[in-house]
């Protein structure tokens, strides 16, 4: 396996984040050989923006060491199947850059004798001029049972400035699950709130107005204190303040209310952390039961 900028890289799925990590990797000086996709049309673009050649997912192989797959999770075993279907995979290196999935799944790359792993920024690529401007402030997760693979993956973390976590196998869709909780359902919870605050009278413009200060200041006070930084009824212990939010959701959709009573029981325990008392710990649990 050759140093990480002499590796010939190629990239299989152009998509947001083939696109991304692929244009980041060239400008940090990485070889990026050739690019294949579903369409022609993505694989060229992709190529003509990263000075590589365009090739197939089955042509990859001879042209590349270091093979990175962002194609969609469900789409990875058909990509498994077409890497292996070359043949001879020694010495290549396979990579997929799901955040669910483990190395597991490119099990016939494996079979073919390449060495296999994950890669995953936990990063959203969406706007691409966004993500090259911040991608170096993401921390990748690296799963590999082969230590040869961990390096060469950490040494191309390195190149894009960025900082690199290694898991061990199996661990991915837990480890996925609480990025998903921390980033996704955050909108989730925006979007709840901004439903309660819109049945209870206030205005379309207000809506923003009032929730995104008081995440933000929470995200503030979140990265400065961790989660000391809990405010509000239960970490005060004031059941019944907690008594008459359920009660005033009662008419509401039932995932509303489900989510209000959930997030509440999973706050006790930071409230009992911060040295609430069982007894108002307890009288709290009765009134988010209802
Ligand atoms: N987006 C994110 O924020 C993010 C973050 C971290 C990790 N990831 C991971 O990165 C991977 C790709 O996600 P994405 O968001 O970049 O998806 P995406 O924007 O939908 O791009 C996927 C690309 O894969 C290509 N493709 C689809 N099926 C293919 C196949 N069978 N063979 C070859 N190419 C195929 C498509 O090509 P065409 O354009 O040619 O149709 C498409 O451009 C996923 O595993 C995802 O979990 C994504």
């Amino acid at each position: 396996m050759p140093a990480t900028t002499d590796a010939r890289i190629g990239i299989l799925g152009a998509g947001r984040a083939g696109r991304a990590l692929a244009v980041a990797l060239r400008r940090a000086g990485a070889h990026i050989a050739a690019v294949a996709s579903r369409t022609q049309a993505s694989a060229a673009r992709l190529a003509a923006d990263t000075d590589a050649q365009v090739s197939t997912s089955r042509g990859l192989p001879s042209l590349c060491d270091v093979i990175l797959v962002a194609v969609p999770d469900d789409a990875i075993p058909q990509a498994d199947a077409d890497l292996a279907a070359f043949g001879k995979l020694e010495g290549r290196i396979i990579v997929h850059t799901s955040g669910v999935h483990d190395s597991a799944v490119l099990a016939g790359a494996e079979r073919a004798g390449a060495m296999t792993g994950s890669l995953h920024p936990a990063f959203a690529f969406s706007d691409e001029g966004y993500a090259l401007a911040h991608l170096h402030e993401a921390v990748f997760a690296i799963e590999s049972k082969h230590a040869v693979v961990r390096v060469a993956l950490d040494n191309l973390v390195k190149l894009l400035g960025a900082r690199a976590i290694v898991l061990p196998p199996g661990m991915k869709a837990q480890y996925h699950a609480g990025l998903v909780i921390a980033s996704n359902y955050l909108v989730t919870l925006y979007a709840a709130a901004a439903h309660l605050l819109r049945g209870a009278g206030a205005g379309e413009d207000d809506i923003p107005a009032l929730l995104l200060p008081l995440m933000r200041a929470t995200l503030g006070n979140l990265s400065a204190q961790g989660p000391a930084a809990l405010t509000g009824p239960i970490s005060r212990g004031d059941a019944g303040t907690v008594a008459r939010h359920v009660a005033a959701l009662a008419g509401q959709a039932d995932t509303i209310q489900a989510l209000y009573q959930a997030m509440g029981l999973a706050t006790l325990p930071l409230a009992q952390l911060q040295g609430l008392p069982d007894a108002q710990a307890d009288a709290v649990r009765r009134a988010l039961k209802g």
